[in-house]
């Protein structure tokens, strides 16, 4: 009989989906934390662990499933995951790449809006009572249509928001990546980070955490940006030298940031929760209740598939079928 570990409550698509087909369904926690003691403790008999991405998958946890065959992350970035120790287990790695693109575009693109109009600047100054009177320099921003759009990492998530700009803001675009996309609808320049930080009047995160992305963007890159220039990062906060990010804020080296991912999550500085020119979300880049069941039911199928002695379409680390 098999049995599936899931390390914190998914939506019950994901958990119903994996009770028609396995006897055995763990939830370790309800709530917001999954205890890496009962973790350890649950996973020593599992042959699956579904798990978020906020619970770090190390040697550690891997060693401790004995059993396992598949690590199905509920997320498309698996920095969470050792990946290249799963891989010498043998033991596949999955994510859910695809079904949370236009939802994490959206929420992308919503922050980008939402910096560059300085909207909860102005939604904590209506609460407060401050809107005496219209004014010609209330709360004025940046424009965002016929800007240019800079995306770093042109990937699905960094096409969709492209293809926003570009479709629905007539925004000129500029990306960094080491590849090209095939088949775009809308027309992008590929240039070279320096020449996308300088050109850019919005720059868009969507690069996965890995050692090169690793402060990607610190101090030196914020002194290439315009002063008018607005960052959004959905991706991963490590990516951002959040540091410098403050410093660069505070000192209106660029206009504004929209932010969804931090550097220590759940931990945000005070330093940055305090400045006006920053539009900051809980990492809800993909939180839609239609893509977040759908995640749910995507990291279950790719649970059933292995069992069912099928390559899960969305495995990661293709070596370990070597
Ligand atoms: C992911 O999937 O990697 C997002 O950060 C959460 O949906």
């Amino acid at each position: 009989m098999k049995k599936v570990v899931i390390t914190r409550n998914i939506p019950e698509a994901g958990i119903q989906l994996l009770k028609k087909h396995f006897k055995q369904v763990t939830v370790i926690s309800e709530g917001n934390f999954c205890n890496r003691k009962s973790l350890i403790k649950e996973i020593k008999d599992a042959d699956a662990l579904l798990c978020l991405l906020t619970e770090k998958i190390d040697k550690k946890i891997i060693d401790a499933g004995e059993k396992l065959n598949i690590i199905a992350n509920y997320a498309v970035g698996y920095n969470n995951i050792d990946l290249d120790y799963a891989t010498q287990k043998g033991i596949y790695v999955t994510n859910t790449p695809g079904i949370l693109t236009e939802t994490t575009a959206d929420l992308a693109f919503t922050l980008l809006m939402a910096a560059a109009r300085r909207i909860g600047e102005a939604e904590r100054f209506t609460r407060a009572g401050r809107f005496k009177s219209w004014g010609p320099r209330l709360l004025c921003g940046q424009d965002i249509y016929d800007k240019t759009l800079g995306i770093i990492g042109m990937g699905r998530i960094g096409t969709a928001v492209a293809r926003r700009g570009a479709s629905g803001f007539d925004m000129d675009v500029l990306y960094y990546d080491s590849s090209v996309p095939e088949n775009l609808s809308f027309s992008a320049r590929k240039v070279e980070l320096k020449e996308l930080l300088k050109q850019s009047d919005f720059i868009s995160l969507h690069v996965p955490l890995v050692d090169s992305t690793y402060h990607l963007i610190g101090e030196k890159e914020f002194t290439m940006m315009k002063p008018t220039a607005v960052l959004i990062n959905t991706s991963r906060g490590p990516v951002v030298d959040e540091k410098a990010l403050i410093k660069a804020l505070q000192e209106k080296i660029l206009f504004a940031a929209g932010l969804d991912v931090y550097e220590n999550e759940p931990e945000i500085p005070r330093s940055l929760k305090i400045l006006d020119n920053v539009i900051i979300t809980p990492h809800i880049g993909s939180a839609s209740v239609e893509t977040r069941d759908g995640m749910a039911e995507m990291a279950a199928q790719n649970i059933i598939d292995t069992f069912q002695g099928k390559v899960p379409e969305q495995l990661v680390n293709r070596e370990v079928l070597k």
